[in-house]
């Protein structure tokens, strides 16, 4: 190809990572169903008890161990070939990175990461998948807490995305129920006349008007997008 590459931004959701085994928060059987969110998950929760707060992290980071990225994070990462990729998720995942992708926005914060209760801007990488923080982790006299954006945040990564975003030339949205914001919200900010995609098995009813809709899983949905960019290249 000898054109410009185009921009393809993506938003991810927990369904690209479930064919990896990592589990969805709202399908039957996802992990709110079994962990009351705003125990595990919110800036109340996290004041209330955060022993409990560290000790759910320290687990997905475990399981997060285990898992490899499926088709649909390696697909995304052969696709910088054709275009500029941005990948913007919702996941505390690695897998994107795992995957190879270069460009990747994380809206909610980093599961391998934590950083100082009194900083945000203190932000240090943790060393393993088995590595685990407590309320005793201290790093140069900060307290440190999980790197997750917690429910009643603020996203600071919200305004960045939306730059992204308002560049891409195709967008992709792949594995997320639409229902948390503002990250369901950055599909506002593409340019009109801009193509957008959805894939998903079971796709939320918070649909704009003229999103295309894929309904599959995200390896299928992905290769079958592939399919779609192939012959947008070529015409
Ligand atoms: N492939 C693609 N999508 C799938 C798959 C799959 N194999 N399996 C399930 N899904 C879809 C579901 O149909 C659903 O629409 O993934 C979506 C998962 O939705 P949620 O569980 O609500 O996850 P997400 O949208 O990422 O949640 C947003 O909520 O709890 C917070 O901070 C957390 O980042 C998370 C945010």
């Amino acid at each position: 190809m000898t054109n410009k590459k185009l921009n393809l931004v993506v938003s991810s959701g927990a369904g690209i990572s479930a064919e990896s085994g990592i589990s969805t928060f709202r399908d039957a059987g996802g992990l709110w169903e079994n962990y009351p969110v705003m125990d595990v998950a919110s800036a109340d929760g996290f004041e209330r008890n955060p022993a409990l707060v560290h000790r759910f992290y320290n687990e997905r980071r475990k399981a997060l161990g285990r898992t490899i990225p499926n088709r649909a994070h390696k697909i995304l990462h052969e696709l910088e070939e054709f275009f500029n990729v941005y990948v913007i998720t919702q996941n505390v995942d690695d897998l994107h990175e795992r995957a190879g992708s270069t460009n990747v926005l994380h809206l909610h914060g980093e599961l391998m990461k934590m950083r100082a209760v009194d900083e945000p801007s203190f932000i240090r990488q943790l060393p393993s998948y088995d590595a685990e923080t407590s309320v005793d982790t201290v790093v140069d006299r900060h307290h440190m807490r999980p790197h997750i954006v917690f429910f009643q945040e603020a996203v600071p990564m919200f305004e960045p995305a939306t730059e992204i975003v308002e560049k891409a030339d195709i967008f992709v949205i792949i594995g997320t129920s639409l229902v948390v914001y503002p990250a369901a919200a950055l599909v506002r900010y593409v340019r009109p006349g801009v193509p957008v995609y959805y894939i998903d098995p079971n796709p939320g009813t918070n649909i704009p008007a003229g999103v295309h809709v894929i309904r599959a899983k995200a390896t299928e949905g992905m290769a079958q997008l592939t399919e779609i960019l192939k012959k947008q290249l070529k015409a």
